[in-house]
């Protein structure tokens, strides 16, 4: 007992340290693990062209889902100069990025990383953006949102099982220190790149329980213990999500890369855990029919691989007979391909702000196959139905709220460092 008492205050504390970040939490870090995870290093040559190529290096669960990493780092730079970076820039950065994958492993034990470019940074070309690759500006995707929208120049997204390890990537990257895993780095951004903003979460069993005593949960520790994230179901299940090859670009320039958006969403889960039980979430999380049958049991482990949409009715059906229609039930009827979904989720909770939310990381072949796949979320038609109203028996609409957005590309890992647009 004592045991697991200390094992989940030493989980609380590394969450709190990618939180707040810097110098002072990777070192508060390390001494409570008395020097730090031993962490293999890495291989530039062992890093696959598709910087989204993640799975294959993940570990699986027991029913083969694929495992995301424990901690991340969205961070958001811009350029410190106008106008298209120069070639020394673009060297400074290549090797940056390099110097990170050099120094830690490529897998959930080392360092994931990505690096995306907005559309507001190819408008510093003269050039378009090549037309193999559709990449607008972010906009609001629901009559009932009102979104900030993200301009930075590229974010960079470091994912890792390890809190020191997305800490020491993200103090080498931004130039506040020479080693990263104990490897010297041969660059850094420092010069080049400002980080404007850090976006921190996390996703695994056990991290959102400890990490509940923020705005948007209510008292009485609600978050069941063993659940992933906050709104305590599973996400993820292998049968359930795009694969790496359905979300990557197939020609031009950037063949091999992908795009992403990357929201910021608000959750306020007082109705969610006060008024709702365990039959009426499931409802909503998964289809009310799961709700009937029993399908769900606790997070969603008795699921095994599959969300088991084909045992749900179509939305209209259920909003007719039950009043009430489930978020995955939406989301697995018009944005699908070949029986799958069109984007592949990479997101985790987040205690930024001091408030639970949640950033909605995703990549997806095209930026149009996100807003593809938010419209089957909204639910619009799902109104007809007095039952149903925008935001209420809606999927989970009446506890999520977007605050951001912002589309980037993730080019090929040769043309990561400032691509040009052709
Ligand atoms: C707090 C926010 C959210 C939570 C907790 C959540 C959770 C879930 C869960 C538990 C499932 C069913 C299990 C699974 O298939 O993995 C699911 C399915 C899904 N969700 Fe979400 N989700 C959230 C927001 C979103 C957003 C913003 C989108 C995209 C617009 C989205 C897209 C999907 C898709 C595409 C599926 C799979 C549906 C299918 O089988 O075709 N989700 N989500």
């Amino acid at each position: 007992m004592v045991e697991r008492r200390t094992e989940r205050t030493r989980r609380e504390f590394m969450k709190a340290a990618v939180a707040i970040g810097g110098a002072s939490a990777l070192s508060a870090c390390t001494e409570r693990l008395g020097g730090g995870p031993d962490v293999p290093e890495g291989d530039l040559s062992a890093v696959p062209e598709r910087q989204h190529a993640w799975n294959e290096v993940l570990e699986r669960d027991q029913h083969g889902n694929v495992v995301a990493p424990r901690h991340h780092v969205a961070a958001l730079f811009d350029l410190t100069h106008d106008g298209p970076p120069t070639e020394s820039d673009r060297t400074q950065v290549g090797e940056a990025l390099d110097g990170l994958n050099r120094a830690y492993e490529w897998s959930n034990e080392g360092l994931l990383v990505t690096a995306g470019y907005s559309p507001y940074y190819f408008e510093r070309f003269d050039a378009d953006l090549s037309d193999s690759v559709d990449l607008p500006k972010p906009e609001a995707l629901s009559p009932f949102e009102d979104p900030a929208l993200d301009d930075p120049d590229l974010v960079v997204h470091l994912a890792s099982d390890h809190a020191p390890v997305v800490l020491e990537a993200e103090e080498a990257l931004v130039g506040n220190r020479e080693q990263a895993n104990g490897v010297e780095m041969a660059a850094s951004f420092d010069g080049v790149l400002e980080r404007r903003e850090r976006r921190t979460g996390f996703i695994g069993a056990g991290l959102p329980a400890e990490n509940q005593d923020v705005e948007g949960i209510p008292d009485g520790d609600p978050v069941p213990e063993d659940a992933p994230l906050y709104m305590g179901f599973k996400s993820g299940f292998e049968k359930n999500q795009a694969s790496e090859e359905r979300v990557t670009i197939q020609e031009g320039p950037f063949a091999d890369g992908t795009t992403q958006h990357l929201s910021k969403i608000r959750l306020r889960l007082d109705d969610w855990y006060g008024e709702q039980d365990h039959d009426t979430r499931v409802a909503e999380m998964f289809c009310p029919a799961h709700a009937e049958s029993g399908k769900v049991e606790g997070t969603g482990e008795s699921l095994g691989d599959d969300s088991g949409m084909s045992d749900c009715p179509a939305p209209e059906e259920s909003a007719r007979d039950y009043g009430r229609v489930g978020h995955s039930q939406k989301m697995a009827t018009n944005a699908r391909e070949d029986d799958s979904p069109i984007i592949l989720r990479r997101d985790f909770d987040s205690t930024d702000g001091g408030e639970a939310g949640l950033h909605f990381l995703a990549v997806h072949r095209e930026i149009s196959d996100f807003v593809e796949t938010r419209e089957a979320m909204n639910g619009e038609d799902l109104t007809e139905n007095p039952a149903v109203r925008q935001r209420v028996n809606n999927g989970i609409l009446e506890y999520t709220f977007v605050r951001r957005r912002g589309n980037y590309l993730l080019p090929p890992t040769s043309k990561r460092a400032l691509p040009d647009p052709q």
